[in-house]
């Protein structure tokens, strides 16, 4: 096999990058080499939207090219003009949080409509596909859409409300003392998955005839609360007595209009997915990372180098912001009950 990943070195996809070389592929990244390269397979330089690009691309042909940095139906048309009839398949990196929001039932699986009102990065994702859908019907041409939902690995802690940049900024105010928002009560299940578990389903995708032309989500089987990704992730970071406040999502999105996408539009909602599909086509998949030990693993890669632990002054200030704000008007209301 020999593949081809757009990106390849990201929080996704250097796991997806990893196992592919493992299996004995022959793996050549695409990306603009601001990253560690990855030893075993071939770099190539440029920026995808960029005529560079197409230049270290050459004119190779190759069995799967994998994209996981195209975000909108745009980015796809390019890339029908780039691998037309120099790919035995392509599969597109799109997101689970296009699923319809709110769902209208509790277990999403791939026929669940696309749909959300709350999220510009979700509705530009499920352009992308019907781009993709389109070319597939009219012009055969071979793509597999794979969605992700939320997925971690060393760089990444997933908390919601988190600095995504500056991940350890979450871990630096438990350890602190400082409090971290969960939304509602903290009692809808959502499903996390490991880098490494995503990438067993992604790469047993990889040259799967039966895959062209659908749609898979690749996710662990483990749902838990908010409460427990929380719980889990203070225990991780040897913090005991961590401070949690509950805030609704539409009090949050209301002081902070920028997290309406991912709380409205995602994280508020709960997530859990039906893995039949994938594990149909890839008899051996299977998740075997439970978040509480993916975590560990984590926060002890961030603790390993104290030059990994950027912080993320302005995520930290508008938590403080949104917990001062939201005590006052709880103090507030308390009076007006005689509390
Ligand atoms: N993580 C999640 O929870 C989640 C959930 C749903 C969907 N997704 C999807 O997963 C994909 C992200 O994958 P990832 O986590 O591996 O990405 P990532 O951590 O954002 O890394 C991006 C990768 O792409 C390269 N890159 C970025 N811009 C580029 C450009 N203009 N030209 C060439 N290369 C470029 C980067 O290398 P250089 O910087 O060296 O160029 C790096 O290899 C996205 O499509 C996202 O929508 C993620």
């Amino acid at each position: 096999m020999k593949v081809l990943f757009l990106g390849g070195t990201g929080n996704i996809s250097t796991a997806v990058t990893q196992l592919a070389v493992a299996r004995g592929f022959d793996v050549a990244l695409l990306n603009r080499s601001r990253r560690e390269t990855i030893p075993g397979t071939r770099q190539l330089t440029g920026d995808i939207n960029a005529p560079s690009a197409a230049t270290a691309l050459g004119r190779e042909h190759w069995d799967a090219v994998v994209d996981f940095i195209a975000f909108d139906a745009a980015a796809i048309e390019r890339r029908l003009e780039l691998f037309r009839g120099r790919t035995g398949q392509y599969l597109f990196i799109s997101t689970a949080s296009a699923y319809q929001k709110p769902g209208t039932h509790y277990l999403i699986t791939e026929s669940t409509p696309l749909a959300n009102p709350y999220w510009d990065y979700s509705r530009q994702k499920i352009a992308a596909e019907d781009r993709l859908t389109r070319a597939y019907r009219e012009e055969s041409f071979p793509m597999t859409i794979v969605r992700p939902s939320l997925t971690y690995g060393d760089t990444v802690i997933p908390l919601v409300g988190n600095s995504w940049d500056k991940s350890f900024t979450a871990i630096a105010r438990l350890r602190a003392g400082k409090p971290l928002i969960i939304p509602g009560d903290g009692l809808s299940l959502w499903t996390i998955t490991h880098n490494s578990d995503f990438a067993k389903g992604l790469v047993g995708l990889l040259g799967h005839p039966g895959a062209i032309g659908h749609a898979f989500h690749i996710t662990s089987d483990e749902a838990l609360t908010w409460n427990q990704i929380f719980e889990y992730t203070a225990a991780a970071a040897g913090v005991e007595a961590p401070r949690f406040v509950h805030i609704a999502s539409h009090f949050l999105s209301a002081c902070a209009p920028e997290l309406t996408g991912t709380l409205l539009g995602d994280k508020s909602h709960s997530a859990l997915f039906d893995p039949t599909k994938i594990k149909r086509f890839v008899p051996d998949f299977v998740a075997t990372t439970r978040y509480r030990d993916g975590i560990k693993r984590t926060i002890a890669w961030y603790d390993a180098d104290p030059r990994r632990q950027a912080f993320d002054d302005a995520v930290s200030a508008r938590t403080d912001k949104l917990v001062t704000g939201y005590d006052r008007g709880l103090a507030l209301a308390r009076a007006e009950f005689g509390r």
